[in-house]
């Protein structure tokens, strides 16, 4: 059986807690990564911190738990969630919209021009490309949050992602989109040459206003016009939370299973993550199956044709299988942790239910953060 170096580590998760204010949670889709941002937010809240969690898209039942409603602002707005801790527990849920709303109201020279971009037509058709990525508007909601005074620290849930760079990139896509040529052409400042091209590209709008319909091309004009001003706030604000990303006090937890493709994928992306400047630090290896006694498996093969017509049968079989799935994943787990050999582990195992509710989160601080 292959055997696991694990850093001898003891509550790992909840030391980075004690020396962190944002925290990562990262990994493939489906493992576990709604569940642990807000299990560790609950453990940080327990441990006397005023903990948030963004979380996105959690599930019905656990939104419900956490006194979140997609359907309504209790959604988008941290909610505080009462229970029996001694800090604070904050949930909030992504709202890719809502955040993107939020930082042109925060560019914009006056509450008016925020108005006119949020309100012009164009705007709202270019909204969601610009927005729509969740890992942009992630990591714009955990900055905002991270200034936030009300909260010590930030967990953040991340959306499915297999590449890293995606990610790290996100908040750069405002920044590509305010280098486009077009945007250049028609946001230029309003002198010389400058003021030439941008009258040029508003006569080119207006030739091709005959085909798309003049309204469309007041719109943009419109938008473009109310954006100028804008760009440095957004240029600056993209490298602030990519600096935020890299900070000292900024931690990343990947959480994986122990299955070949996912561990593969989590192996890929902490390389990635790596030659970006970014380190993992702890791994979170969820719905792990149980390690039943010390026999080998060959030991078990010989039980089990000793008993197999025997009313044992059934058991040898069932724990042989057990073994066997353990045995595997045990595999599955040494080449991610070779590829990450300081990066602490702990395991969380296979739950007999869903984790939908703060007891079942309950239950897993127990495994996240050994006492
Ligand atoms: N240890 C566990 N045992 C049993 N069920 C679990 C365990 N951890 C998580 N789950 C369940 O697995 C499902 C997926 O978990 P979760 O939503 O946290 O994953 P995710 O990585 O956020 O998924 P997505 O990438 O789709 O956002 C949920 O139904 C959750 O309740
Ligand atoms: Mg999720």
């Amino acid at each position: 059986m292959t055997s696991v170096p694990i850093p001898d580590l003891h509550d790992p998760i909840g030391q980075l807690l004690d020396t962190h204010s944002v925290v990562v949670c990262t990994g493939a889709g489906g493992v576990g990564k709604t569940t642990s941002a807000a299990t560790i937010a609950l453990e940080a809240a327990r441990r006397g911190r005023r903990a948030c969690v963004v979380t996105i898209d959690p599930a019905r039942r656990l939104a419900d738990a956490m006194g979140l409603d997609a359907d309504t602002a209790r959604g988008s707005e941290a909610m505080r969630v009462a229970g029996p801790w001694n800090g604070e527990l904050w949930a909030v849920m992504l709202d890719t919209r809502a955040t993107f709303a939020n930082l042109i109201r925060t560019y914009a020279p006056s509450p008016q021009q925020a108005q006119n971009i949020l309100n012009n037509t164009f705007f709202k058709n270019i909204a969601d490309a610009l927005s729509g990525t969740h890992e942009y508007m992630a990591m714009e909601k955990l900055y905002e949050l991270h200034n936030d005074d009300r909260f010590d620290i930030v967990i953040v849930d991340t959306p499915p992602t297999t590449n890293a760079l995606d990610f790290l990139d996100a908040p750069n896509r405002i920044t590509r989109f305010l280098d486009h040529r077009l945007y250049k052409m028609l946001v230029t400042p309003s002198r010389g040459l400058a003021r030439a091209v941008n009258l040029a590209a508003q006569t080119f709008l207006r030739s091709i206003s005959r085909v798309v319909g003049a309204s469309v091309v007041d719109d943009v004009i419109e938008f473009f016009a109310n954006f100028e001003g804008m760009e440095d706030g957004f240029r600056a604000r993209a490298v602030a939370v990519r600096e935020l990303l890299a900070a000292d006090t900024t931690t990343f937890v990947l959480v994986t299973v122990p299955r070949r493709d996912i561990a593969e994928e989590a192996t890929a992306f902490v390389t990635d993550l790596g030659m970006a400047g970014i380190s993992v630090d702890a791994l979170i290896v969820n719905r792990v199956h149980p390690q039943f006694g010390e026999q080998s498996l060959s030991e078990l093969h010989a039980q089990l044709d000793q008993f197999a017509t025997t009313p044992l049968g059934p058991f040898a079989t069932a724990l042989l299988e057990s073994v066997e799935i353990a045995t595997t994943e045990l595999d599955h787990l040494a080449t991610l942790t070779a590829a990450l050999p300081a990066a602490p582990v702990v395991t969380v195992p296979f739950l007999d239910t869903d984790v939908h509710d703060l007891a079942g989160l309950e239950r897993l601080t127990g495994h996240i953060f050994p006492a």
